[in-house]
């Protein structure tokens, strides 16, 4: 048993009503009848996967499903090192089927869309999200509808779209412009809304605190460091570690900690200002375009769960992800896309700065994987050697400084 509560007011909605917010405005959460959720250690053994914790879950037909979840968690000793840590991990989120974390978000919300008789998909998106409807729309047999910032979506995310047949709309504008607007379009269409203001979306995401407790043998990390974007992700794993925690399955709740790009960081800005609410920033800029959001939908959820688990919001700039994104691929052979880079560079920076203690252990989320941005590659990257097919200019290129 579940319903829809909003976080401000507490106001109630049935599992069954297609909303997104409150009538107050306030963002909404599942709440489940905890006690009677009867779930121990023993009934969680078994491989990994969203659909392991089916019991959390607030979906009741057969999942749309592509194996999402089950993504490693690496230890990265190297990384670690160079950091100035003993106990780092990565949840590598690139690793799903798509290559990003939105896939458990999509498998959880495109099988509710069907369980509540919705006939369209749609979300605005920065790439990821996108991808992952488009990819879970085929798969469930209805047609996506997604709006992206024109000339801000990296190719690789934007051919998934493509191909998987989404109506793709390129809008004149940002991702906050394309969001308030799939918003009104879904409205007016009845479209069924999987932007992660959707609180079931949010609900596979949590997955992601279930399997870190899992890989680490039932306990928390003490400290998890994830990019913020539109602020869902954060929010959604903060749930899930804190549900464990509920039902007697870890007992502590990491400390969440949020990465933003400098020149998107409306987030930092408020934890720095102990604000309640942030100020949107008008033009979000960053390399990092999967975070180039200036005005999170999330941000109220993300501020609650970064000062109740005693965590904290740091910027990195455009170098300091580039630079990390290098160091992670070459120290420990972990691709990821920039924004996912921003967790590592986030986690050196607070390091440096003594906001982590040297014996915390620490799980990096690298939500999205390198081959999504291959373009900024190219552009960061040595260019490739090209030589005489000989034996003679092989060897010149290879020992050459
Ligand atoms: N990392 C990657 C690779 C992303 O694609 C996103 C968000 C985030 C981090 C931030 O997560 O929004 O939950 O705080 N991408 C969205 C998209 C906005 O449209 O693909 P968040």
């Amino acid at each position: 048993m579940y319903h829809l509560e909003c976080i401000e007011c507490h106001n109630k909605y049935q599992a069954s009503e297609v909303v997104y917010t409150c009538t107050c405005g306030g963002l909404l959460d599942v709440i489940y009848d905890y006690s009677d959720i009867q779930i121990t250690k023993k009934d969680l053994i078994g491989p990994l996967s969203v659909w392991k914790y089916r019991a959390l879950l607030p979906v009741e037909r057969e999942p749309i499903s592509l194996h999402e979840g089950g993504t490693p968690l690496y230890r990265v000793d190297r990384l670690a090192k160079s950091v100035g840590l003993k106990d780092v991990y990565i949840k590598h989120e690139g690793m799903n089927p798509t290559g990003s974390f939105k896939d458990r978000g999509m498998t959880v919300g495109v099988t509710k869309a069907l369980e509540l008789g919705m006939k369209t998909v749609a979300c605005a998106s920065t790439g990821n999200t996108s991808a992952s409807l488009a990819v879970y729309g085929a798969r469930a047999g209805i047609p996506a509808v997604v709006l992206l910032p024109s000339g801000k979506v990296a190719l690789g995310k934007l051919a998934q779209a493509l191909m998987h047949g989404a109506r793709v709309l390129s809008i004149r504008g940002n991702f906050d412009d394309a969001l308030k607007l799939v918003r009104d379009l879904c409205d007016r269409e009845g479209f069924y809304l999987l932007n992660s203001v959707n609180p079931y979306r949010l609900e596979g995401q949590k997955t992601i605190a279930f399997e870190i407790a899992d890989q680490l043998g039932w306990q928390a990390p003490d400290r998890l460091v994830l990019p913020v974007g539109n602020a869902g992700n954060i929010t959604a794993i903060y749930k899930g570690f804190r549900e464990l925690k509920r039902l007697g399955i870890i007992d502590s709740v990491p400390k969440m900690t949020g990465i933003q790009a400098e020149g998107a960081c409306p987030v930092v800005r408020a934890i720095r200002n102990n604000a309640a609410m942030i100020t949107p920033e008008g033009k979000p800029e960053t390399v990092a375009t999967a975070i180039r959001i200036g005005n999170p939908v999330n941000a109220r959820k993300a501020l609650i769960a970064i000062i109740e688990s005693g965590g904290t919001a740091e910027t990195v700039s455009d170098e300091e992800i580039i630079r990390a994104q290098h160091e992670l691929a070459s120290l420990e052979g972990i691709g990821v896309e920039p924004a996912s880079a921003s967790s590592i560079g986030g986690l050196r920076k607070l390091v440096d700065m003594g906001a982590i203690e040297k014996d915390e252990s620490v799980v990096c989320v690298t939500t999205g994987h390198l081959l999504k941005d291959s373009e900024h590659v190219l552009a960061v990257c040595p260019k490739p050697i090209e030589i005489d097919a000989t034996i003679e200019a092989v060897r010149r290129a290879v020992f050459s400084c």
